[in-house]
């Protein structure tokens, strides 16, 4: 039955000897399907209390969401804290942050009006710096700010065009050339941590680091969800290749699978209000669903892990309720006959792989 299928799908760990998690089963880590992005308890885009978000992280380690994803620009530092705090002590959680950004003293900072898209007090302003030495400071810093000792996998974020432009190729050459690579080679040989890759919104950054280094995991955030598949054609079949292990971010494309596009006031894409063509599109989606009966949120979130590249989705949460949900949403069940006449329709890409449905040849 396909709804059994979906339930499993979330009900706990991907086949170990499957090529796909080659690399982090080889150092011991397994990814539970349904993870947490801790970006939302930095403050992302609306204060969240020190009280409401260690209660939304209990909860989502109690709903099973052992695997934590943060980051030293999550809130300037604010995330890391809150994550470290609530998960210090405990030997069941993976634990993924990432190098790429320093933090500096900032004493401008008086409040915590928004910046970057954080409504965080933390006093402190991302620096890029790929190089050796400053992933080196970068990972000790994350030890001292999440009060840890230990991280499981470390993420270069944000590498790649979309997030430097014309200076993505002087943080390239910090990484490749500046011995930032080696700097997560050696830490991943000394045990310091289990492994490591890219965090990045865009393909052609996952191509460009692959070719430098055996990546263990990458960190793939909105470029494969129930709204955009391109990442079949080179990305999703180079990682099973090569044992590295996809978890997927953003799987609402920052809101708009979530919410869907009938809310009042403007629907959210990528970080901004989203454009015409695609409200037009997710409409087209959600109408689908709202045939079969089931919440446009829930096929959002179990599409991805039909791929066999695919470890783990990890949806932003900011509060318990948000949480509770998500668990139901995982684990609603959604009929077969949505999936194949979502294919039909050519609602998603003929080749993409859909729960339950053999993926036409
Ligand atoms: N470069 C990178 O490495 C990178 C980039 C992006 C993301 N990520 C990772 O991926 C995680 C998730 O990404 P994301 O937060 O950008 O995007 P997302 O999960 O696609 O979307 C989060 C948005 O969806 C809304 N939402 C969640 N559940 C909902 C529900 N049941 N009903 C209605 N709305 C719902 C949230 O609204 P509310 O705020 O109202 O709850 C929030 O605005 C991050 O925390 C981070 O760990 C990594």
């Amino acid at each position: 039955m396909a709804g059994d299928e979906t339930y499993l799908h979330f009900a706990g760990y991907r086949d170990v000897s499957s090529p796909l998690v080659n690399r982090l089963a080889q150092s011991g880590l397994a990814l539970p399907a349904l993870g947490f992005g801790a970006a939302s308890i930095g403050n992302l885009y609306r204060p969240v209390s020190d009280a409401e978000a260690e209660a939304t992280v209990l909860a989502a380690l109690d709903a099973g969401m052992t695997y934590i994803d943060t980051a030293p620009y999550y809130g300037f530092g604010l995330s890391e804290r809150r994550v470290g705090d609530v998960v210090r002590g405990r030997k069941d959680i993976v634990l993924s942050t990432k190098v790429g950004r320093l933090l500096r003293p900032d004493p401008s900072v008086g409040d915590d009006r928004e910046r970057h898209g954080f409504c965080s007090p933390m006093p402190f302003a991302p620096h890029y710096d790929y190089s050796h030495d400053a992933i080196m400071r970068s990972v000790e810093d994350s030890f001292q700010r999440l009060g840890l000792a230990r991280i499981d996998l470390l993420y270069i974020h944000d590498i790649g065009h979309r997030t430097h432009g014309a200076a993505n190729g002087q943080h390239m050459d910090a990484l490749v050339a500046g011995g930032g690579l080696r700097a997560l080679e050696a830490l991943r040989e000394e045990g310091v941590i289990s492994g490591f890759g890219i965090g990045v919104n865009e393909l052609e950054a996952c191509a460009e680091v692959m070719a430098h280094a055996q990546l263990d995991a990458i960190l793939l955030a909105g470029r494969y969800t129930l709204l955009e598949q391109d990442a079949l054609d080179d990305m999703l079949p180079a990682c099973l290749a090569a044992g590295t292990a996809v978890v997927i971010g953003g799987p609402y494309n920052s809101g708009i699978l979530a919410t869907g596009t009938r809310q009042a006031g403007p629907v959210h894409y990528d970080y901004g209000v989203a454009p015409a063509h695609v409200v037009e599109k997710v409409a087209r989606i959600e109408a689908l669903c709202r045939d079969h009966d089931i919440p446009l949120a829930a096929a959002a979130l179990q599409f991805p892990l039909a791929h066999p590249a695919v470890a783990s989705v990890i949806p932003g949460l900011g509060s318990v309720a948000r949480v509770q949900q998500t668990q139901a949403l995982a684990t609603q069940a959604i009929p077969g006959d949505f999936w194949a006449q979502l294919r039909a329709e050519g609602l998603v890409r003929p080749d993409a792989p859909l729960p339950g449905l053999p993926t036409p040849c």
